[in-house]
């Protein structure tokens, strides 16, 4: 490294390297020290490619609020959620560089225990109260009793001064509930449950009106005066937020232009001669010395200026600032944390109850389910009503037959993949942290929708069965009938989990889930004769849950129905060769397979996700 380079005016900027060496291993502060070099991130796309970020380094202490100024598009959203092991990469975007903790490269182990982060966007689910939200967030973080874990939240409501709207749902546009502030404080608190050491933050205050952007801020400085270390994200904060920085970093075009304690921001500009005119507030003029029109083509003037911002910082305060990182390595400070943390069974009995509420209040949902139970199955039963036993009603049967076979299966997808939707973003970001494993996640979820599903489904057969009615030869019908239906319930809900996993995101999740349902459908039995479509993918039926579910139906249905003399039997008119036990195998059979390949795929995905984070 070379110190020597150094020519700034020690008077102004504060110490220079040579006096911060003196100091020795006495200069490492007390507390948590968060400190990151080289963090850069690309983009690139067949030939496009462009450096979001670029080799970026930097310090944030204990009992500090560091904030990362910059306009928008200058990459701190990138840097933050870098900071915070919230980045996403995939193959179009990779990262590089590392970050420590008291001198410590971090590893997803201390992420998670000592690093919290609050998205800019809203993430908690609407269906909760702030107070079921965290205490949820407890018991999936800390051990104690149920009383210890309800006195816990209710001092960390006290401590934010949120308890006016503590038992109010959080809502969305469906759901009628907290206002932006009043979110983005319990996100907060939420995140304060785990005691982290450092709280990062990207944009808190953003789309906040003034005075709810000051009561968080009061709120983020009343915590880094309790002792944590605080990172921001902010893009033109009024002068009296800016006065609550005690540290600030400005980025421009993915590069840093200044970093260092806010009070030596001002004296360090007038020293490379940015001066800030007497009727400009300092903030603003900073924001305008980061602003260009567009990183990736810099007029010449801004290129101009870029460079005589980068050639100050690298000259005057880049060394500085790696001194201070090597030096958090040289005197390493043990993180010796120790956290009991709940057990597995324990999480899942957590998680199992949360998926519960969350969908018992669900609106959409709700509705959906409402829809599938009395609307649909009620729609079938006065369409197919007093059915008959001729030829027509053999037509009718199966039509009715193949499209139950068919909404069960299909709807339950959807559905389960809108209640994945609802939780997606707060489900991930927990996964992410270590609050529980992605296989936990969905187990949970299997569990707590098994009740529902099996209560619906017996609506659905209830109403149709009778009202239209089906073959009443004896109660064994309408037992075989509901199992198949849950079966096919069941496995529709598991193809939703296998795309809601494999997928990044909802939409990309409604797509594979429609993309791998609808063409089974095919395979059913009743929209084409299996046997003479085309070879290729005539394997497809075994893994076809309508097929199975169909012959069934069929079977069970015409075996012992005493139709009209004239007409021929419809199993053999149906080609249909098997019997209810087999089929019932292969759905039981399709359910195991499509729960395994689900959970080999979470799994899988979970170590590639580790593995990413080792590799960096
Ligand atoms: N996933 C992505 N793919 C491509 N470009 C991205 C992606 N994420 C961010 N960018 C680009 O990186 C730059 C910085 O983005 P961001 O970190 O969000 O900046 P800020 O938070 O300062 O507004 C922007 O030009 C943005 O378009
Ligand atoms: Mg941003």
């Amino acid at each position: 490294m070379n110190y020597l380079s150094i020519t700034h005016d020690p008077q102004t900027l504060g110490a220079s390297i040579s006096d911060i060496d003196r100091y020795s291993k006495d200069i490492v502060r007390s507390g948590t020290c968060l400190s990151w070099k080289d963090l850069s991130v690309k983009f690139s796309k067949g030939k496009e490619s462009k450096k979001i970020l670029r080799r970026c380094s930097g310090i944030s202490y204990s009992s500090e609020i560091l904030a990362i100024m910059g306009s928008s598009g200058s990459g701190k959203t990138s840097l933050i959620t870098l900071l915070a092991d919230q980045f996403t990469s995939h193959s179009n975007l990779k990262f590089t560089g590392s970050v420590f903790l008291n001198g410590i490269l971090l590893g997803k182990k201390y992420f998670s225990e000592y690093v919290k982060f609050v998205n800019q966007e809203n993430i908690l689910m609407p269906t909760l109260t702030a107070r079921e939200i965290m205490t949820f967030s407890a018991q999936l973080q800390c051990c104690g009793t149920k009383k210890d874990i309800t006195e816990y939240v209710s001092h960390i409501i006290d401590e934010m001064n949120i308890s006016q709207f503590a038992d109010k749902l959080i809502g969305d546009f469906m759901i009628r509930g907290l206002s932006g502030g009043e979110k983005k404080l319990v996100s907060i608190a939420n995140e304060l449950i785990a005691q982290p050491s450092v709280l990062i933050l990207d944009e808190p205050t953003s789309g906040l009106d003034s005075f709810n952007a000051l009561r968080v801020m009061k709120i983020l400085k009343q915590q880094a005066q309790l002792g944590k270390n605080i990172i921001i994200s902010i893009h033109q904060p009024s002068s009296e937020i800016f006065n609550m920085f005690d540290r600030l970093m400005l980025l421009s075009g993915g590069k840093v232009v200044f970093q260092g304690e806010t009070l030596t921001a001002y004296p360090y500009f007038t020293n490379i001669d940015f001066v800030c005119p007497t009727s400009v507030n300092p903030c603003d003029f900073f924001d305008k010395i980061c602003f260009v029109k567009n990183f990736f083509a810099l007029t010449d003037n801004e290129k101009f200026k870029m460079q005589v911002l980068r050639n100050a910082y690298k000259s005057i305060q880049k060394p500085k600032i790696e001194v201070e990182i090597e030096r958090q390595s040289l005197f390493p400070k043990s993180l010796d944390r120790k956290i009991i943390k709940p057990g597995d069974f324990f999480k899942i009995k957590v998680l199992i109850k949360r998926s519960f509420v969350n969908s018992k209040r669900h609106p959409i949902l709700f509705t959906l389910r409402v829809i599938q139970a009395i609307g649909i199955a009620g729609f079938n039963a006065i369409i197919f009503n007093n059915i008959g036993y001729d030829l027509v009603s053999v037509q009718n049967r199966n039509g009715l037959l193949a499209f139950t076979v068919t909404y069960v299966c299909l709807l339950s997808t959807q559905v389960q993949l809108l209640a994945l939707h609802s939780e997606q973003k707060q489900y991930t970001k927990e996964i992410k942290e270590n609050s529980f494993g992605i296989i936990q996640y969905f187990l949970a979820k299997f569990l707590a929708e098994l009740p529902v599903q099996i209560l619906f489904t017996f609506l659905v057969c209830l109403i149709q069965y009778f009202s239209v009615p089906l073959n009443s030869a004896n109660a064994g019908k309408f037992m075989i009938f509901f199992i198949t239906n849950l079966l096919l319930h069941m496995i529709g809900a598991g193809l939703g989990y296998f795309s809601g996993g494999l997928a990044s995101s909802s939409e990309e999740a409604l797509i594979l889930g429609g993309a791998i349902g609808i063409p089974m459908m095919m395979f059913a039995g009743y929209y084409s004769n299996i046997d003479s479509v085309f070879k290729g993918f005539f394997w497809l039926k075994y893994f076809s849950p309508h097929n199975y579910g169909f012959e069934i139906l069929v079977v069970n249905e015409y075996t012992d129905l005493k139709l009209n003399d004239n007409v021929f039997d419809p199993i053999k008119q149906l080609n249909i060769k098997g019997n209810i036990s087999t089929n019932l195998g292969g759905l039981v059979g399709l359910e195991f397979f499509y729960v395994g390949i689900t959970l080999v795929m979470l799994k899988i995905k979970e170590q590639t996700q580790i593995k990413r984070r080792a590799l960096r």
